[in-house]
């Protein structure tokens, strides 16, 4: 069934009630921008003390947003990939690497690749499996046929473990680094005491925390993500046990929601839709890689990236209508 069109002047994708919205309300209004002003300006609007800035374009088809992704110098990441405007210190002590342009990005880049070689992966694929079968063991050991809530005991708690293992965080610390990285997304949500005092006060309880660990690891190194990160170095540089901090907010963050999101719509979708279920689980192998993508593209973990154009340009879309035109 085809969703019922949107009035273009109702849209306002700020208001956080928007989100609240069903999925076909949402998609139904995505469908209207895409047809109708695949590239629109909507004002900011106040939230728990964060500050209101000017504003922002929100381009909404793929052509547009893949060549935006693939233009760095046009569209530059430096000056925020949030709306908020922050300075540009409080952008990279948030946002490490993501809200960093070259050659800072390209250095830090090349110092995290050396802890995602194909063999610190493949000593973390064991770990995964293991870990996998565990919390479900215990799941159906726990609960054995009771109701329970699924974020909770499978999709929060599993790569949350993962994440930690990786960097070298004793599990007995698992539950904090949780608490931390609800506080930090939730930042304007109440849920999470999301204001802006609170969030700079857990921002500097995971950066010295991390920073704690950075040095440890310089002193001890053991076989963790931590430690080749920390003896990594770039045209004979380090990485400072500050960009460490910074970078462990931006992982600790990026690599638990997203997963913990894309896991919990994917269990919600295939419960809803056993025949797809069915069709995956019976071609397992061969279905995974589309499976996972699918239900990536449908949870869409991450709703928007924010770049900030360099120069006066114009959009994919744009050209290429006035180009039919002529
Ligand atoms: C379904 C899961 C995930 C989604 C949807 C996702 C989404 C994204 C997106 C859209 C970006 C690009 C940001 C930009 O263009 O400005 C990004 C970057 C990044 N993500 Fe993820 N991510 C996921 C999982 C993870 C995990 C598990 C980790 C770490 C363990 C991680 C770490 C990072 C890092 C370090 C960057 C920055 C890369 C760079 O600037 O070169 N992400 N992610």
């Amino acid at each position: 069934m085809q969703p019922s069109p949107v009035d273009l002047d109702s849209i306002n994708i700020s208001d956080p009630e928007f989100w609240k919205a069903s999925r076909e309300v949402r998609e139904s209004t995505f469908a209207t921008l895409r047809r109708e002003a695949p590239i629109k300006f909507f004002p900011e609007i106040p939230l728990q003390n964060f500050p209101v800035g000017p504003g922002y374009w929100a381009l909404t088809k793929h052509d547009d947003i893949w060549h935006v992704s693939r233009n760095p110098d046009l569209f530059c990441s430096g000056r925020g990939t949030n709306i908020p405007d922050l300075t540009v210190e409080l952008n990279e002590f948030f946002g490490s690497m993501i809200s960093m342009d070259d050659p800072k990005h390209v250095r830090l880049r090349t110092i995290v690749s050396k802890g995602f070689t194909p063999k610190e992966i493949g000593r973390v694929e064991e770990y995964v499996r293991n870990k996998a079968r565990t919390i479900v063991d215990r799941v159906i050991e726990e609960y054995s046929g009771k109701e329970f809530d699924f974020v909770d005991a499978i999709a929060a708690p599993f790569p949350l473990q993962i994440i930690c293992e990786m960097m070298g965080i004793p599990s007995t610390d698992d539950r904090q680094i949780l608490e931390w990285t609800n506080v930090i997304l939730g930042a304007g949500d109440p849920d999470f005491g999301g204001t802006l005092e609170n969030l700079m006060r857990v921002a500097l309880e995971i950066y010295a925390y991390a920073q704690a660990l950075g040095e440890d690891r310089l002193k001890n190194p053991q076989d963790d993500l931590t430690s080749i990160m920390m003896h990594a170095t770039v045209d004979g540089e380090r990485m400072s046990p500050q960009e460490f901090g910074s970078f462990f907010i931006l992982l600790v963050v990026a690599g638990n929601e997203t997963t913990r999101n894309a896991i919990s719509h994917g269990m919600m979708q295939l419960t809803k839709n056993p025949d797809q279920r069915r069709a995956w689980f019976d071609n397992f192998e061969a279905g995974t890689k589309n499976a996972v993508e699918e239900i990536v593209r449908y949870a869409s973990p991450v709703i928007h990236f924010r770049r900030t154009a360099t120069r006066d340009t114009e959009s994919v879309d744009r050209r290429s209508r006035r180009e039919k035109k002529s």
